[in-house]
């Protein structure tokens, strides 16, 4: 996007009554900012669910995320990317979960189906008291959530945070995939220290391709995530059997579990 079409942009964005905050950080915007994304911006401005826009926080192959506000309070928007999602990947996720049956064919249809995914599964995870970001509102491929960091700062992602008592902060995500998958009924399916923030509390992001048990790879997926978590807290501290966090996550009995692994 050249100098000219940024102006042009902001002239855009102003015509709709979004306000720009911050014009200068806010530059990865040419291929996020299509006409379907403007609109669901523009709508949520109208409904007052967000008051402004800032800078990028993160820019991921699969959506960017950005500072907000909503009234007085900060936001996170995220919005996942219309033309460079992988969309084939997404459909896999969908396919197997009840709760999103509809017919989806377009691209879009499936990114906005996803968008409602990430706030149903967040939902279900802050309803039930976990530390996830809490979620506000969605349109098309745009959520928002509450923010996680300090003033403007985003929480480091576990991947770069300093860890003061790795075993304690071990013991909290082990914790929280088993409250997951017990009381909100979900497994992330994409855990690792690239999707838990580390602040005032272990925060666990990045939902969209969480599933229900009963989808078909729910125990795979589930095994795959305690998998991660051993193998990044493994080189910090001394960690649990997996077998034994599965089998305690799931209520399956410990003994089934292994006989299972024998078996493969
Ligand atoms: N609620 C939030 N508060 C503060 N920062 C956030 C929040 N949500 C996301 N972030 C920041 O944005 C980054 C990317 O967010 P997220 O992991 O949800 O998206 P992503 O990995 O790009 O998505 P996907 O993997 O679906 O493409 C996070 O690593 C974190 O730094
Ligand atoms: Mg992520």
């Amino acid at each position: 996007m050249g100098r000219g079409d940024e102006d042009r942009f902001d002239r855009q964005l102003e015509a709709l009554g979004i306000r720009v905050r911050d014009a200068d950080a806010f530059k990865v915007r040419d291929d996020v900012f299509d006409e379907v994304t403007l609109l669901a911006l523009y709508r949520l401005i109208h409904k007052k669910r967000l008051s402004a826009i800032g800078g990028p926080i993160s820019t991921g192959k699969e959506a960017n995320v950005y500072r907000g506000e909503a009234g007085d309070r900060a936001v996170a928007v995220k919005i996942y990317r219309i033309q460079t999602a992988n969309f084939n990947a997404m459909s896999v996720y969908l396919q197997g979960d009840r709760r999103f049956a509809s017919v989806r064919r377009t691209r879009k249809e499936v990114i906005f189906t996803w968008t409602r995914k990430e706030f149903a599964n967040l939902k279900r995870a802050h309803d039930a008291g976990l530390p996830v970001p809490e979620p506000l509102s969605f349109d098309r491929n745009i959520l928002l959530m509450g923010f996680l960091g300090e003033d403007e700062r985003p929480y480091p992602r576990l991947k770069e945070a300093e860890m003061v008592d790795p075993a304690a902060t071990y013991a909290r995500v082990v914790e929280f995939v088993r409250r997951l998958y017990r009381e909100a009924r979900l497994v992330h399916a994409d855990l690792s220290e690239f999707n838990i923030l580390l602040g005032d509390e272990v925060y666990v992001i990045d939902m969209g391709q969480s599933v229900t048990p009963d989808h078909p790879q729910a125990l795979r997926f589930l095994m795959r995530d305690i998998r991660n978590v051993n193998r990044f807290f493994g080189e910090r501290c001394p960690v649990r059997s997996e077998f034994e966090i599965f089998a305690e996550t799931t209520g399956i009995p410990l003994e089934e579990v292994l006989a299972g692994e024998r078996e493969r």
